[in-house]
């Protein structure tokens, strides 16, 4: 059963991209997930906006079958999903030319919300943009939705931003990085900004230092051609990861209102300091026995790109100077885990005799597989034998706290696009947020190109290179498993 859903006021959602591998495999069956919870109500209207010619009847079979292959078991009803497709069209469209537009607009109902979703190549923006206009289907309250890799770089995502503003308002620009639809990452700013207990304790004098990793074992996939133009740093390191380290980091916003929360983000960005080629690890997943590696993956055996990074970072202002940040991410690695740790520092004076760094409060959020929080807690270890003490996990897994209500948690995309209807853009990332990622980003990845480095193979299924390892080791410190 879902609980607590408030219906969305009815609206016109185009996906321009709409027949596109991330409309078929995230945002229909989202939109789908959110009809049945009744959310999107029959009002709607979904209009798919793609280069293929098909009708209404072709694009709600190719849906279905989406809907069969990427939604979740238990969306499967017949009755459900015919009354899903009921509120989809079609129109078949030149992003480029003029063919299409005068039927689009025909679908595009006046005086409702209008959100245009480009699930599309930068590219098209532009174009995009231009016909929305020239065609009169964009007011003062149409949205357009714009997905990640936003930009190249700075100089790309400056160009991307100016053409964007040509046409639209920054508050009707929602920029996704779907890392912050996640429901833990929303509940990092609850359990930061909503108790006292832990305020206190988060700066530099109480946390030894942050770590955080993203984890996934799949490799490139279908997407070595993007993926090798990126590289772990672009790909992940630029925005989710940066996302991340902003919602831990941040000064407390005054309101829980888009610039506001964004302000604060944009704060710790601009404070990160440039980091020290000492400081990062590259790597790259080498071949094993039948496993291709990574280069075989992208089809280039000169490849120097990275599927794996690590670095340490450190933001310059009171509250955390001197504190190091360490991240990390990488592809084909030992599992599937994306968890930030606060390593707090040692209690400062031992009377039980405990060695420096032994026994250590980490709080541990962890995004997935299994979304919940954890506080190591050193206790006394039970029984006879004098005072040895043992660190304890207190263990809340959202799972298990909260029973059934977790189960009809909207994933990321569901939760973004309803986001979008309702006009909160809490959850998107400002234009200056972009460029200020990238400002910090530009020089890591010119130095390493200047110096030529070459990324360290490590094995499929590890935990990445050995020089990951011994970056931690060498300022005393351990990362946390990946498990
Ligand atoms: C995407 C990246 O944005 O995020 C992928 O392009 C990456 O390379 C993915 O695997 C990770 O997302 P999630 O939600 O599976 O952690």
């Amino acid at each position: 059963m879902v609980s607590r859903v408030i219906p969305v006021e009815p609206f016109d959602l185009v996906i321009f991209g709409g027949t596109g591998d991330l409309a078929r495999r995230k945002i229909l069956p989202g939109l789908h997930r959110r009809f049945l919870a009744g959310q999107v109500t029959a009002e709607a209207r979904i209009i798919g906006a793609a280069r293929s010619q098909m009708d209404d009847a072709g694009y709600r079979k190719m849906v279905r079958a989406a809907i069969h292959e990427f939604g979740a078991p238990e969306d499967q009803d017949k009755a459900g999903i015919d009354a899903f497709l009921e509120i989809l069209r079609y129109v078949p469209i030149d992003a480029r030319g003029e063919n299409g537009w005068q039927e689009l607009a025909a679908h595009v109902r006046p005086g409702l919300v209008h959100a245009y979703y480009f699930s599309v190549g930068p590219g098209l923006f532009g174009d995009l943009a231009e016909r929305l206009h020239s065609h009169g289907i964009a007011d003062e309250n149409s949205r357009i939705v714009v997905e990640k890799p936003f930009g190249h770089d700075l100089e790309s995502a400056r160009a991307l931003n100016a053409t964007l503003a040509e046409h639209f308002r920054e508050c009707q620009i929602y920029r996704i990085d779907h890392y912050l639809g996640k429901e833990t990452v929303q509940n990092l700013m609850a359990v930061r900004f909503a108790n006292i207990l832990f305020e206190p304790l988060w700066n530099a004098q109480y946390v030894d230092h942050i770590q955080i990793t993203v984890a996934v074992t799949v490799g490139v996939g279908g997407r070595g051609a993007y993926y090798d133009k990126s590289g772990a740093m672009r790909d992940m390191v630029q925005n989710h990861l940066m996302q991340l380290l902003c919602l831990i980091a941040m000064e407390p916003p005054s309101r829980f209102d888009p610039d506001a929360v964004r302000d604060e983000k944009l704060k710790v960005i601009r404070a990160l300091e440039p980091v020290d080629p000492h400081h990062i690890v590259r790597g790259q997943y080498a071949a094993s026995g039948e496993e291709p590696g990574y280069r075989e993956d992208v089809g280039d055996p000169r490849s120097l790109t990275e599927s794996f990074i690590a670095l340490r970072c450190h933001i310059s202002n009171w509250r955390w100077a001197g504190t190091p940040f360490y991240l990390r991410t990488g592809k084909k690695l030992k599992a599937r885990s994306s968890e930030i740790a606060v390593v707090f520092k040692d209690a400062p004076h031992a009377i039980f005799g405990q060695d420096a760094g032994q026994h250590r409060n980490i709080l541990s959020i962890q995004l997935q597989p299994n979304e919940g929080m954890m506080l190591d807690v050193t206790i006394k270890e039970p029984g006879p034998g004098g005072m040895r003490l043992i660190d304890v996990p207190l263990d809340m897994t959202f799972a298990e706290a909260l029973g059934e209500e977790i189960e009809d948690v909207p994933d990321a995309y569901e939760r973004l696009i309803m986001d979008v209807i309702r006009g909160n853009q809490t959850l998107f990332m400002r234009g200056d947020e972009v460029e200020a990622a990238w400002a910090w980003t530009d020089p890591i990845i010119e130095g390493w190109e200047a110096r030529g480095d070459v990324p360290k193979p490590y094995d499929v299924g590890s935990t990445g290179p050995e020089d990951a390892l011994m970056m931690l080791h060498r300022d005393g410190r351990r990362w946390r498993e990946i498990k």
